[in-house]
């Protein structure tokens, strides 16, 4: 099985558990300006929400890359949302790829809010998240 992380960052809080993901299942975490070059059966995407919605970047990436996803895991952080599904799906479905119903989703510092977030328990639970994902 193939398997490939990618993240859109602007703070770096989102990297963190993208580096957490990779380094749990021994793949490379790279950013969403790096297309897929084969076909990725799980797709570890995380990103995150500014102004309520993922950034353009983000779509156009499963967009461009949607010959090459087989299925997008979802992870993320914002300060007030609890998933990044919904804007994923928009995108995804009007392309035709599917999206796991399993998501990791935390808090990610914001201004005076969260400090520190993702925090070692976040970076521990999607950690654990990632292998069980990929064990499946
Ligand atoms: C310009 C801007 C807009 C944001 N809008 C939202 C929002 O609409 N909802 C939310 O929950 N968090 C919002 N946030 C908080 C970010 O989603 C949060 O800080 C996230 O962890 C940033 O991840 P990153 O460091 O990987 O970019 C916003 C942050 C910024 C900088």
């Amino acid at each position: 099985m193939n398997i490939a992380v990618r993240y859109y960052t602007r703070s770096g809080n989102t990297k963190k558990l993208a580096d957490a993901v990779a380094s749990a299942i021994a793949v490379e975490a790279k950013e969403v300006a790096s297309p897929l070059t084969e076909k990725a059966d799980i797709l570890f995407l995380g990103c995150s929400y500014y102004a309520f919605d993922a950034d353009a970047e983000v779509k156009r990436f499963i967009t461009e890359n949607k010959d090459n996803i087989g299925k997008i895991v979802c992870f993320g952080t914002s300060a007030m949302m609890r998933s990044m599904k919904k804007p994923i799906k928009k995108v995804a479905d009007a392309v035709g790829v599917a999206v796991a119903d399993e998501e990791f989703h935390c808090r990610g510092e914001f201004a005076k809010f969260h400090k520190g977030r993702p925090n070692e328990a976040d970076i521990a639970e999607i950690s654990e998240f990632a292998k069980n994902i990929v064990n499946k």
